[in-house]
């Protein structure tokens, strides 16, 4: 099969490789990398998961995004409407098409409470900011309040509905402007502008930590491997993380590809987009991790670590409110370019199959994000108690947050990665993925096993144990 027929009539399109490689990696790093990375390897015991997470993305998540992004560079398409063209190219069935289509449900679906997480941020912006101005420049971050006071912050925030439905709406906002504008004066523009700077602040926090922080024992924390600590759990919350810090299995990265060019090697580009990503989160263990340790708390808090340990940690250091006003605006950065790239997916899907405006199919799913964002906002206050999937006993205890969540994670993420290895491992033609991926000899023949064996068998496995361990 000739490898595609160049670019689609009217398909947007990146305007360089690096354009395409920032945009990529800002899908990537995200709050997964900055808040939920952390939290997990915390609560996992440290070295052990740290190394199973960076053995799962070279073996599982490389392989999967060199066969998202290839799909949809051959599709030059929407996300199912890609998979479509593969499987058409293949002589395969046009229903693979159901690989986009579940995950531009999810996509939407994660964008849904990923912006309220997003609204946490800014919060967090917000109160440094008022702190910053109070005890001014060279102090400690929330002069003479008590760690308790500070940590109560977010319950605080929780408990109050209408802030978080204005602070998550003020997100989405944000988010939806964005890719309202397209592609290269919209997504684009976010992801040249906010990666250099994100990447900035975030070199300055990390020395910052290094420096100030108790970055020796963070390191002997991280990167200390012990086996006995490896067991099925940490093994488990390691590839699903691998797969939500690389923005696998929901057509983020189908969409993304599907705007590059021909010329663009995606074998090596995938490389560094994982690269990129993985670095980022090692070393957001190594900034946040000092930082905690120096203040004498605790590792294990999970989700808390970076909302309610860090603050109370930027209080006993030098330019507290300075280092964490910074370092909340470095996370919103990183948030907002991972919002974007979960909107874009099914606004293409939208705009391509019933024929609209990019603006028209921005707002459209923006407004379904918005309703399902204020059911998640509310379940941490007025709606605590609703639990909308009580009728399955694997998500019987969620609330909607949690269930959405749970269901994004446990289920679609997975389900789709499965798929996709079917798919270009078995399904699809091998000419047709040979012209496309960019890779010789030894690095080829070692995806495609991977392709076809491992990751289905490894995700596979996941899936079961997430649902019935
Ligand atoms: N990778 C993002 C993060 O680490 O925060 C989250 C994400 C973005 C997941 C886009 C999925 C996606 F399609």
């Amino acid at each position: 099969a000739a490898a595609g027929s160049g670019a689609t009539a009217g398909h947007e399109n990146w305007s360089s490789r690096s354009a395409f490689i920032l945009a990529a990696v800002g899908s990537a790093v995200g709050l997964g990398n900055m808040w939920r990375f952390p939290a997990e390897a915390g609560e996992n015991g440290g070295g052990a998961f740290v190394l199973f997470y960076v053995f799962c993305v070279l073996l599982i998540g490389l392989p999967v995004l060199l066969s998202e992004v290839l799909i949809g560079r051959h599709g030059q398409a929407s996300a199912p409407d890609s998979v479509q063209k593969v499987a058409q190219d293949s002589g395969a069935s046009k229903g693979w098409s159901v690989i986009g289509s579940l995950g531009v449900f999810a996509a939407f679906l994660i964008l849904s409470f990923y912006c309220v997480v997003g609204g946490w941020v800014v919060y967090y912006i917000g109160v440094f900011l008022g702190d910053l101005f109070q005890t001014g420049l060279t102090g400690g971050a929330f002069e003479g309040r008590a760690a308790e006071d500070i940590e109560s912050l977010l319950p605080g925030l929780f408990g109050n509905g209408m802030l978080m439905i204005g602070l998550n709406m003020g997100f989405l906002a944000a988010t939806i402007f964005f890719v309202a504008r397209g592609v290269s004066s919209g997504i684009e523009w976010v992801a040249v502008y906010l990666m250099p700077l994100f990447f900035l602040l975030f070199l300055g926090i990390t020395v910052y930590g290094a420096f100030t922080g108790n970055f020796s024992e963070a390191v002997t924390y991280l990167f200390t491997f012990d086996f006995s600590k490896l067991t099925g759990e940490v093994m488990l919350a390691a590839v699903g993380q691998a797969f939500f810090s690389l923005s696998l299995g929901v057509a983020g990265m189908i969409t993304y590809g599907s705007y590059a060019s021909r010329n663009t090697n995606l074998g090596a580009t995938s490389g560094i987009i994982a690269g990129a990503d993985t670095a980022v989160a090692l070393l957001a263990g190594l900034a946040i991790f000092p930082i905690v340790f120096a203040a004498g708390l605790s590792a294990s808090v999970g989700p808390g670590l970076m909302f309610q340990s860090l603050p109370i940690a930027f209080q006993a250091m030098p330019f507290g409110s300075l280092i964490g006003l910074a370092f909340f605006i470095m996370v919103f950065f990183a948030a907002l370019t991972s919002s974007v790239s979960l909107l874009e997916a099914p606004v293409a899907f939208v705009k391509d199959r019933f024929k609209m405006s990019r603006m028209t199919a921005t707002i459209i799913v923006g407004l379904g994000a918005a309703v399902l964002g204020v059911l998640s906002s509310l379940s941490f206050n007025d709606m605590a108690d609703f639990r909308p999937l009580a009728f399955i006993p694997l998500f019987a205890e969620a609330n909607f947050f949690d269930a959405l969540d749970g269901v994004t994670a446990k289920l679609f993420m997975p389900i789709g990665a499965i798929l996709t290895c079917i798919f270009v491992g078995w399904v699809a033609d091998a000419k047709l993925i040979d012209d496309e991926n960019g890779l010789d000899g030894v690095l080829h023949q070692t995806w495609r096993a991977l392709v076809r064996y491992v990751c289905p068998i490894i995700l596979a496995v996941i899936l079961f144990f997430g649902i019935f361990g």
